[in-house]
């Protein structure tokens, strides 16, 4: 494995959006056990469970938002402070699994890449529109959305919120991100008259649209791992021009 080669130890794994860690988990049968890690979510109970089940010599947990850089900061510094060290051991491996679709993409790369030292890597996974055109194959996995399981469950959680929305009906559809028009994003929107609101959305980038990102912000791609069908992709970075 590539990584595996390539990282040396004793390294720290800090594990960003991690849920309950279930991916971490599957990776790290791969890998040695980190000596530090840290697991954070903006679910603390979430973040709590992923350090419970995730090997590491040191571990803690925090809540933390991606889209504030100083919270990313301050989260590079917990196990300092927990555990009285001066430093991180590095490398440090950084995890981020499943956010990319959720979160404005470029300037979190971006926030990242600015707390990377050299020698760290990055390993983001994104969920893709399949071939060369965004619009085109974000409209060939809308049917993942657009379906009565996903449907039910949207329709539950307008019910809940609060203040009431007026009656209305779930219409999903295709449309340009608003901060990177090139790039297709998938909305379930609530239809009442002419108001609409936007109830879930997922960013589906290409290929190419992830490979431009990368150097964007200053890094560089080491390896990448697509699935057959191109709607999921890996990707190991780290710092530096390719
Ligand atoms: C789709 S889940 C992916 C979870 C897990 N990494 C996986 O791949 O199965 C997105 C995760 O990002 C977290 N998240 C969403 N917004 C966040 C934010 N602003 N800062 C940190 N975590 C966030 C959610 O709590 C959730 O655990």
């Amino acid at each position: 494995m590539v990584l595996r080669k390539k990282l040396a130890s004793p390294y720290s794994l800090l594990a960003l959006g991690c849920a309950d860690g279930t991916k971490e988990a599957l990776l790290l049968k791969k890998l040695p056990k980190p000596a530090y890690l840290l697991a954070a979510d903006t679910n603390l109970s979430l973040a709590r469970r992923a350090a419970r089940r995730l090997p590491g010599k040191q571990k803690a947990f925090q809540k933390i938002d991606l889209n504030s850089a100083f919270q990313i900061s301050s989260c590079l510094h917990v196990l300092v402070h927990v555990h009285e060290y001066p430093h991180l051991p590095r490398p440090r491996l950084f995890t981020l699994f499943g956010v990319l679709p959720n979160l404005d993409p470029l300037p979190l790369l971006r926030r990242l890449a600015r707390k990377m030292k050299r020698g760290d890597f990055l390993l983001f996974s994104a969920n893709l529109a399949p071939g060369k055109s965004g619009f085109a194959g974000a409209r060939k996995v809308l049917s993942q959305y657009d379906n009565p399981p996903t449907r039910r469950w949207l329709e539950m959680a307008v019910e809940a919120y609060r203040p009431k929305l007026p009656k209305g009906r779930l219409q999903f559809g295709v449309y340009p991100d608003p901060q990177q028009k090139s790039l297709a994003r998938i909305e379930a929107r609530w239809m009442a008259g002419k108001k609409a609101w936007i109830v879930f959305s997922s960013r589906r980038p290409t290929v190419s649209q992830v490979e431009t990102w990368i150097p964007k912000v200053g890094l560089r791609k080491v390896a990448r791992f697509l699935d057959p069908r191109g709607e999921e992709g890996l990707w190991l970075v780290r710092l530096g021009k390719t």
